[in-house]
């Protein structure tokens, strides 16, 4: 029987402290293009992989609200491992007042589930039920990022597993109490990958295999806090002005890619000025690449395939005096394109339909330019949204490739001679990216991939600076 009663729970000793980590510094105005050999990833602040946390952003202000905070939160993430995406699970759930709170125990936990998961593992010595068990991650990932606060986290923790399981009390008192008594000892023993990457096994296993020499670079950047990109408003003002508006309002921005700011933090929407008229959009720096890449002139016909929410459309049309039609099947989202563009002054013709089924949108005239945002893994995209590295199943790659192929064929049908299209995925995995279009031009003859500036293999690998995104372009002949 353990001291604290008759609970299953393992004995520990010392503390480990975890160090702060310091943001990664970088000056360089361009995107780095990591093309499978020789890539350079940027440094992660984790350290080594998972086993050290990224500090949180967003203080918990009262120790009053953390027990309410870690009680949503571990609600949260038991949705989130029975299923559901966790923007979907945070736009309805955390009790008003503690929204940046919750926010930020959930994203955090599940950056660093991995390693959690093998903590309480350690301490419990049978199973309990998944709400428990959600509940007492956030907390070790709440004592594990603010050690500091640990007696108040145990206290605040032990009162919200009350509200959830009162029987349970003693266990989670005994649980994290444990931890903190044997942290370095149980952190020597969760040495297998998924702990030391919080991402599962086949997720290391297929980034490892695709880009051997920087697979931890990729998995380590996934684990990052996103930063606050902005896209500047061409037909608005220059890159150099908006720069300059920013400095009169004390935000520290630099430049990065072709037309994109790096926020030196990010701003609420309603802080970053000019953004309620359209001068800039929030998007992140590999994102922006598309509108370049796709070459749209004046006049000519333009189709965005998967156009949801509306990003890469508004710069399209920023860029070029073009007549587009975005396309999307989701109804909801399908009606946010008609929002980011009213924002931005720009027009387009918004349908909602399947790019699969063009007989029931398609006015029957090919189109000069077609981009292909198709739906994948975004596996890219992992530090925005960390739930999505605990709801993709392995197999989601080979099913998602196989719609992606459908997709490409699909869109081909409807392009013009001589007219280009641009496949993208925010994904790091090979078989929706290069394989993809691999096969694509194996049964395609008349298609041929067009070389797109730095960016040799079409892989943007994640970094500190942006997300991971594959582009190809092709050309019909
Ligand atoms: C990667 S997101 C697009 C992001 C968008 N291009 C942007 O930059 O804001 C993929 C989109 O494809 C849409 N989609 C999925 N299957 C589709 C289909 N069969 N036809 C049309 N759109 C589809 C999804 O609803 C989703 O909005």
């Amino acid at each position: 029987m353990s001291p604290e009663g008759d609970i299953p729970v393992k004995q520990g000793r010392d503390l480990l402290g975890v160090s702060p980590h310091t943001a990664t510094d970088s000056k360089s105005g361009s995107l780095s293009p990591h093309p499978g050999v020789g890539c350079t990833v940027g440094p992660s602040p984790l350290g080594i992989a998972a086993k050290k946390l990224a500090m949180p952003i967003i203080p918990l202000s009262r120790s009053a609200n953390l027990e309410l905070a870690l009680f949503a939160a571990g609600d949260a993430i038991a949705q989130v491992r029975a299923g559901r995406s966790l923007s979907d699970v945070l736009s309805v759930q955390e009790p008003a007042g503690l929204r940046a709170a919750v926010q930020d125990l959930a994203y955090g936990t599940l950056r660093n589930l991995g390693l959690l998961d093998a903590l309480l593992a350690e301490l419990l010595r049978k199973p309990v039920k998944p709400a428990l068990h959600a509940l007492l991650v956030c907390a070790l990932y709440q004592l594990r990022a603010r050690p500091h606060t640990a007696h108040t986290t145990v206290d605040q923790a032990v009162r919200a597993v009350s509200r959830l399981e009162p029987a349970a009390k003693g266990l989670a008192n005994a649980v994290l109490r444990n931890y903190l008594r044997e942290t370095e000892a149980l952190l020597a023993r969760c040495n297998a990958e998924p702990a030391q990457y919080s991402y599962p096994q086949w997720w290391i296993d297929g980034v490892r295999k695709a880009w051997p020499q920087c697979w931890e670079s990729v998995l380590n950047a996934g684990n990052l806090h996103p930063p606050m990109t902005l896209r500047v408003n061409r037909r608005r003002l220059t890159r150099e002005q908006y720069l300059a508006k920013l400095g009169e309002h004390g935000i520290a921005g630099q430049s990065v890619g072709m037309n994109a700011i790096l926020l030196e933090r990010p701003l609420p929407i309603e802080a970053i000025p000019g953004f309620n008229a359209g001068e800039v959009s929030v998007q992140d720096a590999g994102a922006q690449l598309a509108a370049p890449f796709l070459d749209a002139g004046p006049g000519m016909r333009v189709l965005d395939a998967c156009a949801a929410p509306g990003g890469k459309t508004g710069h399209i049309l920023e860029l070029a005096d073009c007549t587009l039609t975005a396309l999307d099947n989701d109804p909801a989202r399908a009606a946010r394109i008609r929002d980011n563009l009213t924002r931005l002054g720009l027009d387009a013709r918004v349908v909602c339909g399947d790019c699969l089924s063009p007989a029931a949108w398609s006015d029957g005239k090919p189109y000069d330019r077609i981009l292909l945002d198709a739906p994948c893994t975004a596996s890219g995209v992992v530090k925005r949204h960390p739930d999505i590295k605990w709801l993709r199943r392995e197999s989601d790659i080979a099913r998602l490739a196989a719609i992606q192929g459908r997709m490409l064929d699909a869109m081909w049908q409807q392009l013009a001679p001589d007219g280009k299209l641009l496949y993208a995925t925010c994904s790091v995995f090979p078989d929706e990216n290069a394989q993809a279009i691999a096969s694509f031009l194996a049964r395609n003859s008349a298609a041929c991939q067009l070389p797109l500036a730095e960016l040799d293999c079409g892989q943007l690998l994640p970094d500190a600076q942006h997300d991971g995104f594959f582009y190809a372009l092709l050309e019909k002949h």
